[in-house]
């Protein structure tokens, strides 16, 4: 009975194929292609979820943390613009965490001007909430993930410098 089923399943599947198809072995063989095609697809799509949720082995993190890194002008200007391009708007452009969308959230940004929170926290911990997310870490969702960061550890370096410098130029 089961093995029927599979074989008008089949035979309706490899009729379905546009083309006309002149063997049942190259049915299956394309059936299984298919088959190969949708299961890399699918495991594709949720290994990206399980990065998502749990920050992945950590490479950029360390490598923007490390010390190491020879932060070149570069980076330097490439974090600084984007630090106004997409993290001014809830951080505030001098890191105060009072940008325009700060307001209607909860927890507030992070004030960067807060030496207890500067000395609270690790450059790897930052370097991982600013490619990875809140979340990452189990702070709050709205401190939203930089994926296009995790091939740019000198950038993220390069940022991790500029909240700590906020830090140090703004002691109160
Ligand atoms: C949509 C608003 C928003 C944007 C945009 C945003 N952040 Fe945040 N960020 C937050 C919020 C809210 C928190 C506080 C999370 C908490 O305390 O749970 C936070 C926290 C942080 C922290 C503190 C993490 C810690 O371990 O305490 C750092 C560092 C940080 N953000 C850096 C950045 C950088 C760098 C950018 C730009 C690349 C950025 N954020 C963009 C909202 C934002």
């Amino acid at each position: 009975m089961g093995e029927h089923m599979t074989k008008l399943a089949l035979g309706y599947l490899c009729r379905s194929f546009p083309k006309r198809i002149s063997s049942g072995a190259k049915c299956v063989l394309r059936l299984v292609i298919v088959g190969l095609v949708i299961w890399n697809a699918t495991g594709v799509i949720s290994q990206t979820g399980t990065y998502a949720q749990t920050g992945p082995p950590t490479t950029v993190t360390m490598m923007a943390s490390s010390g190491a890194q020879d932060i070149s002008q570069d980076a330097r200007a490439a974090a600084r613009s984007m630090f106004i391009e997409r993290c001014a708007v809830c951080h505030g452009p001098n890191g105060d965490g009072t940008g325009p969308g700060a307001a209607n959230l909860n927890p507030k940004p992070t004030n960067f001007r807060n030496l207890r929170w500067q000395r609270s926290v690790t450059d790897e911990t930052i370097a991982k909430v600013i490619v990875y997310g809140g979340q990452s870490v189990g702070l709050s969702a709205s401190m939203s993930p930089n994926p296009d960061l995790e091939t740019q550890p000198k950038v993220v370096a390069a940022l991790v410098e500029h909240v700590r410098q906020i830090g140090k130029k703004h002691r109160r």
